[in-house]
């Protein structure tokens, strides 16, 4: 296995590399603005099967295809209905997938089955280059063990995938920290799918109008993005998500700390929330308004849990305005969708 860096990403010997892994069915982790990808040649079925024996991942759950180009589209989607243009024109290259119905060039491998496939144009120059020397369109869902946390540090893939693929790029920590916003926009009115740093509302004032927003879907409903019935994020300990006023959230916190051993307690939480707890181990995600902060401390905290073993992980909530949504998208399923209201 290689690993380079991303400073090295424009030396033709790296580009020469990802090239000859890529043709030949390999596996390449990178780093995106969002979070890091385990990418391979998405009109591959081989090399894409070994993307979901890699991640231990349900094969009808679909990968996202990303393109270094815009101008690209058309080879991967049959068409661009019209709502698209203002949401591609504005937010791509980004953090913001879009899910068109798809050409044949794409396997039935990468949309598991379905008819459409999500198509994202990251921003991240490193990502760009990969996809460019490459020379075919990448999927890459994010580079985490299924039902884990994702990446949004080098450590984290290189202890998920050491050995497991064919080249690495260390890109160090990312700069947003949540997947991407999925949205569907081959229905009449588009369909929010997974929040993400491009909120519901930044996307009703592109388009003028108002979306659905599917993400609120409960477990058991059937799921409109496949992801969505997968419980995400998980830490092997148990997470209590509190909802309620600050100083409520706190004392909850302090008496149910008190039945547990200390070393087995985590808190993750705003800085705000920290002062006032005293634990061995706490996770200081920065000021609640701060969220572009909070959400690049989520899943590395969620990880550090697993690390230290901790079984009892309390975690506020947080006001789910804005990139809010997201961040508590996130959370709510590390908490196994339930939330403690005090
Ligand atoms: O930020 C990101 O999107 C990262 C980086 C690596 O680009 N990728 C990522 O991929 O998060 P993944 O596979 O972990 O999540 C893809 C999500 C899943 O919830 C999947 O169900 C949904 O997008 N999805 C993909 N294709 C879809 C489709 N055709 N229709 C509905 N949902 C789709
Ligand atoms: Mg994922």
């Amino acid at each position: 296995m290689k690993i380079y860096l991303d400073k090295d990403i424009n030396k033709p010997k790296v580009k020469e590399d990802i090239h000859k892994i890529v043709s030949s069915g390999g596996l390449v982790v990178f780093p995106t603005e969002t979070v890091y990808g385990i990418g391979a040649d998405a009109t591959n079925p081989n090399a894409v099967k070994k993307i979901f024996v890699a991640k231990g991942r349900p094969s009808d759950n679909p990968l996202i295809v990303h393109l270094a180009d815009q101008k690209d589209l058309l080879t991967v989607v049959k068409e661009i209905p019209k709502h698209a243009y203002p949401l591609m024109e504005k937010y791509w290259p980004g953090p913001l997938t879009l899910v068109f119905q798809k050409t044949d060039l794409i396997p039935k491998e990468v949309s598991g089955g379905l008819d459409t496939v999500g198509i994202r144009i990251p921003s991240n120059l490193v990502a760009q280059e990969v996809i460019r020397s490459a020379g075919v369109p990448i999927c890459a869902p994010s580079a985490n063990v299924s039902g884990k946390p994702s990446s949004t540090l080098f450590e984290h893939v290189k202890s998920d995938f050491d050995g497991k693929v064919d080249l690495m790029i260390d890109g160090g920590k990312v700069t947003i920290g949540l997947e991407s916003t999925v949205l569907d926009v081959t229905t009449p009115i588009p369909v929010l799918l997974r929040p993400g740093a491009i909120t519901k509302e930044m996307i009703e004032n592109t388009l003028g109008v108002g979306i659905i927003d599917a993400t609120e879907t409960k477990i058991n409903d059937i799921p409109r993005s496949p992801g969505m019935k997968y419980a995400h994020y998980a830490p092997t300990g148990n997470v209590s998500l509190i909802e309620g006023r600050k100083e409520d959230v706190i004392s909850y916190i302090i008496e149910n700390m008190k039945s547990k051993d200390i070393k087995e307690v985590g808190v993750i939480a705003p800085s705000e929330y920290l002062t006032d707890i005293d634990c061995m181990y706490k996770v200081d995600l920065g000021p609640i308004e701060d969220l572009n902060e909070v959400a690049t401390n989520i899943f590395l905290a969620l990880r550090q849990m697993d690390t230290l073993n901790i079984k009892y992980i309390y975690i506020p909530a947080l006001p789910k305005e804005g990139l809010g949504q997201a961040i508590m998208n996130r959370l709510l399923k590390a908490a196994g969708n339930q939330v403690i209201h005090v």
